[in-house]
């Protein structure tokens, strides 16, 4: 962990103020905060571990648990939920078997619920990771989710 962050945390050793930069660059790395490298961050930049853990735990932004290779959001706003939003969020909970928060136990998929994506023109809406797909419905979140899914392995 420690060679592989070297090259992030360096610029800022012992800066406390560069906090929260730090723990986005190394989360864009890792894709989330695990343990060590939350010990590697407050080690370099001089602080304490519940410090690190206190200021990232306060923003929405940053995880401590691994993620899916894919991120599916599901709009919950009102736009999309008068237009079906929550079907949708219950055909993608179906078809993963977890529930927002969640990623399946394959980190596949990562599943969230959004308040509004900021395109209800397009309600409802879905994205998985960048992508925005819009007015969903269930066949097409199915087919949309299909799309992202590992190739299953074929033996022999
Ligand atoms: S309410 Fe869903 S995008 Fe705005």
């Amino acid at each position: 962990m420690r060679e592989r962050l070297s090259p992030i945390l360096a610029p800022y050793r012992r800066q406390r103020g560069a906090l929260i930069p730090v723990l986005q660059k190394v989360q864009e790395e890792l894709g989330y905060l695990p343990e060590e490298a939350v010990s590697e961050i407050a080690f370099f930049l001089g602080l304490s571990e519940s410090e690190v853990y206190g200021v990232a735990s306060f923003y929405a932004q940053f995880r401590f648990e691994r993620q899916g290779e894919h991120t599916v959001k599901v709009c919950q706003g009102t736009a999309c939920y008068v237009r079906g939003g929550r079907r949708i969020l219950e055909l993608v909970k179906r078809e993963l078997g977890i529930e927002p928060g969640e990623t399946t136990e394959d980190y596949g998929f990562s599943l969230e619920r959004i308040a509004c994506f900021g395109s209800c023109a397009l309600a409802p809406v879905m994205v998985v990771n960048k992508t925005v797909y819009g007015r969903m419905t269930t066949a097409k979140a199915r087919k949309t989710l299909a799309l992202y899914r590992r190739e299953p392995q074929v033996d022999g």
